[in-house]
């Protein structure tokens, strides 16, 4: 099939954690030409009142559990769009190349022959992390990080990460299977002292850090009432007092 003529095109925007001024320049720009705006739960969603009048905003915002629009719909409905000569943003929530099935998007539309380009973002795995103050490298501690989606329980390469501890292990999508995650990194030999930190909703208002170690963040949580969206960030990073006089230089 062939494109029509006509400026029809797609554009993935990463619009970061949450924050309006974590959206890049680029994404904000893309965002002011947009004629239809296909948006997320998550992200800068206070940035769509922001729109021209007149510009579409069409909502296929998953909440955990409940998936409303199928992703293969969402393909369908950015090549349609796309298709009636129409500027296209995919608005994401922090990048969409990291957890966020941004490359099966494109992949639908360059097989449909539609003109598609993205426009990274700030990934929730990186810096709702940073804005809870945890570096995910640190000298000393930690020189190298895995991110990874705790949706199934761990994989294998999750798993030995936690269980050797010299790098950070980053979860997304973890909090429902934080007991199975929990466990499986306690039943592949890792520390149950190893600090675990729990950042929720960040970049908001109601961002809030849960601490505790592996041993106890289950408890923790629990007691706190923890609830997604939120990032896990378990190795030494995550420990409270990290930044507190390090003089190690
Ligand atoms: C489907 S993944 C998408 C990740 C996204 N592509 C990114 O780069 O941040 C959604 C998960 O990202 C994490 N997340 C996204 N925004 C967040 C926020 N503001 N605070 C805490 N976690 C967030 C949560 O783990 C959530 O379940």
């Amino acid at each position: 099939m062939t494109t029509p003529p006509g400026p029809g095109r797609v554009v993935l925007v990463g619009g970061g954690p949450g924050a309006v001024d974590l959206l890049t320049l680029r994404g904000r720009r893309a965002l002011t030409e947009a004629d239809v705006v296909v948006a997320d739960r998550l992200g800068p969603v206070a940035v769509l009142d922001e729109l021209a009048p007149g510009v579409e905003v069409i909502d296929v915002g998953k909440a955990p559990g409940h998936h409303t629009v199928p992703q293969h719909e969402i393909n369908a409905i950015l090549v349609e769009q796309a298709r009636r000569g129409r500027r296209v943003v995919r608005l994401k929530g922090g990048d969409p190349f990291v957890l966020g099935r941004g490359g099966e998007e494109v992949e639908a539309c360059r097989a449909a022959g539609v003109p598609v380009e993205v426009v990274p973002g700030v990934s929730s795995a990186l810096s709702v992390p940073a804005l809870a103050g945890i570096p995910v490298t640190h000298r000393g501690t930690a020189a190298g990080f895995h991110v990874t989606s705790g949706h199934d329980g761990l994989d294998a390469l999750a798993v030995a990460c936690a269980r050797d501890g010299a790098a950070t292990l980053v979860v997304l999508m973890g909090v429902a299977v934080l007991g199975r995650i929990v466990a499986q990194a306690l039943a592949a030999g890792a520390v149950a002292g190893t600090p675990v930190a729990i950042v929720e909703n960040g970049s908001t208002e109601r961002q809030r850090t849960v601490r505790g170690s592996l041993g106890e963040i289950v408890a923790a949580a629990a007691a706190a009432g923890v609830r997604s969206p939120a990032v896990i960030v378990m190795g030494g990073v995550a420990a409270e007092d990290l930044l507190e006089g390090d003089a190690r230089g």
